[in-house]
C-alpha cells in the first residue's frame, strides 16, 4: 500500500510483508491509501506516476455515507468499487444482497470480489463502466459515486427510483477542485437537483481526466510579444478554486509555483479553442501584468466573473447545487433551482 499525505501530497511505499505493523497502523489510520498507479501499468514497491485506485478517506467515506442517508431495505449502486471497503460498509448496513458496486478496472473488481467474499460479504461486484450505471438492477434507491465526475450521465437519473439519492463528487475542468453533489430524483423520476454538500478530492473517472493541447499549441514562440496586454488588481488566490469554475466555462487554469524574484503566472487555458491568457503577479505589486490571445479573451471572462461573484456576496460552493434536466443537461444554480447560472 501507499499511504497518501495529503499535505505534502506524497505518498510512502509500506510493504505488508516487511512491516505488518506498520501496514495495519495505517489500514486503520484515517488517511486515503493509494492501492494502485497508471491505471495498473506500475509495478515495484516505488509509487508510480498518477493514483488511479485507492482506499478513500475513512473520515470522508463516513461523512459521504451521512450524506447518503440510506435506509433499511434499499438498493444501493456504487460507481468506483476500488478496494472494496465502502461497499462491505453499505453491506454491513443493508445486507449484501442489496448492493451493487462496479469498476472499470478488471484486476480492482477482481481484488475487491473476492476481499468482499472472504470478509462474508458477497456484494455483486462488476468489472464495467460506471457512466453506463447497470440497468439490469434499477431502480436504485441510491446511487454513490466515489470518483471524481466532470460529466454526470443521465443514466444515472434514469436508473434511480423517484425521491431517490445520487452522492457524486462534481466539478469542473477549471481545476482539480470538487464537491459532492447530492441530487434528489424528482417525483417523476426524469430529473434530479440537489446542493454540493461538501469540498472532496477524487481520483477522476477515467475517461473523464482532462486532455488539453500542449502549453506550445497555445503559446508558440514570439506569440507573448504579439498578445494584447492589460493590467488586473484580481488578486491571484481569488482565481483558484471550485467556484471560479463553475463562473468560468470551458476553460482550465494552471497556477505556477512561486519563482525566483516572487514572481508568480497564472494561466488560463480555452478547451473550445487555443485561446490564452496569462496574469504575472509580483510581489508587492498591486496590480498584475495580463497577456491574452485568441478569439476568446479569457481575462476578460475571468474579470467578469469575477465581478459577478463580488456583486453576489462572494458565495462559497455551499450556496451552489445542480440540477440534470429532462433534456440530460447539467445546470449550475446559486441559492435554488430557480436561479440557474
Ligand atoms: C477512490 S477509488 C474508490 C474507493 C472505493 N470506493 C473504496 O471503498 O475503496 C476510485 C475508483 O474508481 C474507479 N473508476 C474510475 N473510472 C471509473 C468508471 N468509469 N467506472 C467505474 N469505476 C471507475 C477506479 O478504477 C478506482 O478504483
Amino acid at each position: 500500500m501507499w499511504p497518501h499525505d495529503m499535505a505534502t501530497g506524497s505518498s510512502r511505499t509500506v510493504d505488508k510483508a516487511r512491516a505488518p505493523d506498520a501496514w495495519q497502523r495505517y489500514a486503520d489510520s484515517d488517511c486515503p491509501i493509494v492501492t494502485q498507479w497508471d491505471d495498473g501499468a506500475h509495478n515495484g514497491p516505488e509509487p508510480g506516476r498518477s493514483f488511479s485506485s485507492s482506499s478513500s478517506m475513512p473520515s470522508l467515506v463516513f461523512s459521504m455515507l451521512a450524506d447518503l442517508d440510506v435506509r433499511e431495505g434499499q438498493r444501493v449502486l456504487e460507481i468506483g468499487t476500488g478496494t472494496g471497503w465502502n461497499a462491505a460498509l453499505l453491506a454491513h448496513r443493508l445486507g449484501a444482497g442489496n448492493v451493487v458496486t462496479v469498476d472499470v478496472d478488471g484486476v480492482v473488481a477482481a481484488t475487491a470480489r473476492a476481499a468482499l467474499r472472504r470478509a462474508g460479504l458477497p456484494v455483486r461486484v462488476l468489472h464495467r463502466d460506471g457512466y453506463l450505471g447497470f440497468p439490469e438492477r434499477a431502480p436504485y434507491d441510491r446511487i454513490i459515486v466515489t470518483c471524481g465526475v466532470r460529466d454526470i450521465p443521465y443514466a444515472w437519473v434514469e436508473q434511480t427510483a423517484p425521491g431517490g439519492i445520487i452522492l457524486v463528487p462534481w466539478g469542473t475542468y477549471y481545476g482539480p477542485a470538487e464537491a459532492t453533489a447530492r441530487l434528489v430524483v424528482d417525483e417523476d423520476g426524469r430529473s434530479a437537483s440537489g446542493p454540493f454538500t461538501r469540498p472532496v478530492g477524487f481520483m477522476r473517472m477515467r475517461a473523464q481526466r482532462l486532455v488539453r493541447r500542449q502549453h506550445a499549441a497555445y503559446v508558440p514562440p514570439g506569440a507573448m510579444d504579439r498578445a494584447e496586454v492589460s493590467f488586473t488588481s484580481v488578486p491571484a488566490t481569488d482565481l483558484d478554486g471550485f467556484v471560479m469554475g463553475l463562473l468560468v466555462r470551458d476553460v482550465t487554469h494552471v497556477a505556477d509555483r512561486e519563482r525566483d524574484g516572487g514572481r508568480r503566472a497564472v494561466w488560463l487555458y480555452g478547451l473550445s479553442d487555443t485561446s490564452w491568457a496569462v496574469a504575472v503577479f509580483r510581489d508587492g505589486r498591486k496590480e498584475a501584468k495580463v497577456y491574452q490571445s485568441g478569439p476568446r479573451r479569457l481575462w476578460e471572462e475571468a474579470e467578469t466573473a469575477h465581478q459577478w461573484w463580488k456583486a453576489n456576496e462572494r458565495p462559497g460552493y455551499e450556496r451552489f447545487g445542480l440540477t440534470v434536466g429532462r433534456d440530460g443537461q447539467t445546470r449550475v444554480w446559486l441559492d435554488g433551482p430557480d436561479h440557474l447560472l
